[in-house]
């Protein structure tokens, strides 16, 4: 047992390795070596315990949602921007990091936020209140030009993964009211702006899900940074073996609109 009213300046519950022994969260990390999938340790590492199976297939498949969305997003730009400009591979993948905000896979951590900020702590409400709940959301997003986390896509005006991740969410049990909510908000969105088309994202689906799975919504971004890691080192990897150094914008897609020469 670690000692809980320890003076010492650096603590932590989450991993000993003392002696010879790795214990995360007191579980040998021997015996967790081909006996446990990545995605039940990062559940133990997270919330402190062993996942259930169905817990542990909700997080394997929101990982598997986000590890990867092509080359063009910010991530991968910058990922393979920072390679290009002659630094190491683990320089560029946190660069791709770096780019992770509100726009992009961040919307999860304040997306989790509302909707906890919403819910906790009456998580059996009646689906009559989650559906008052969302329209009063909607209402007060469009009145007050707010946006709301989680909502709106650059692509996609129905994000497939959203509706593959509700499916398996349902499957497993993982359908509670945080995802009702969210699914209400983005119904709420279709009857008051049906033109505008903001269906429910995937960090807005994986917020819902991860508070229905009991997580602080704190962590929200650190899903999407543990999923999309595998997908920025392949990205910066193919940059090494396939392009040459110093990447620059092709003249098509970049222009000058500043002052003519004028000294
Ligand atoms: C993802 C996102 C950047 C895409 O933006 P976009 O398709 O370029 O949309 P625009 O920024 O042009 O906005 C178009 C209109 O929809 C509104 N809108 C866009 N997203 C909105 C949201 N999440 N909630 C409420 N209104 C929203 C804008 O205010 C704008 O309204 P206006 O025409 O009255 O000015 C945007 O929807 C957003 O900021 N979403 C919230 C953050 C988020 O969930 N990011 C994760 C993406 S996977």
């Amino acid at each position: 047992m670690s000692e809980i009213n320890s003076q010492k300046e650096w603590r932590t519950a989450v991993t000993s390795n003392q002696d010879g022994k790795i214990l995360i969260r007191g579980y040998n990390l021997d015996n967790l070596i081909g006996n446990k999938s990545y995605a039940e340790v990062c559940f133990l590492l997270l919330k402190g315990e062993m996942p259930t199976v169905n817990e542990a297939k909700m997080l394997d498949a929101i990982f598997v949602s986000c590890i990867d969305a092509g080359i063009a997003t910010p991530s991968s730009v910058a990922a393979r921007t920072v390679f290009s400009g002659g630094n190491s591979l683990n320089a560029a993948v946190a660069g791709g990091i770096l780019t992770l905000g509100d726009a992009h896979g961040g919307a999860i951590e304040k997306s989790a936020k509302m909707f906890q900020d919403y819910i906790k702590g009456r998580e059996d409400i009646k689906d009559e209140y989650i559906k008052e709940t969302a329209k009063d959301m909607v209402d007060d997003a469009l009145k007050n030009k707010k946006r709301l986390p989680g909502y709106g896509h650059k692509l996609h005006t129905v994000d497939p993964r959203t509706k593959r991740l509700l499916d398996v969410a349902g499957d497993l049990n993982f359908g509670g009211s945080y995802v009702n909510l969210a699914v209400a908000i983005a119904d709420e969105f279709k009857v008051k702006k049906p033109e505008r088309k903001l269906p429910l994202n995937v960090d807005g689906c994986i917020a819902a899900i991860i508070s229905d799975m009991g997580f602080d919504y704190r962590l929200g971004k650190g899903f999407f940074i543990i999923a999309r890691s595998c997908g920025l080192v392949g990205q910066v990897f193919e940059e090494w073996m396939r392009e040459k150094p110093f990447r620059r914008l092709a003249p098509n897609l970049h222009e000058y609109d500043g002052m003519p020469e004028r000294g």
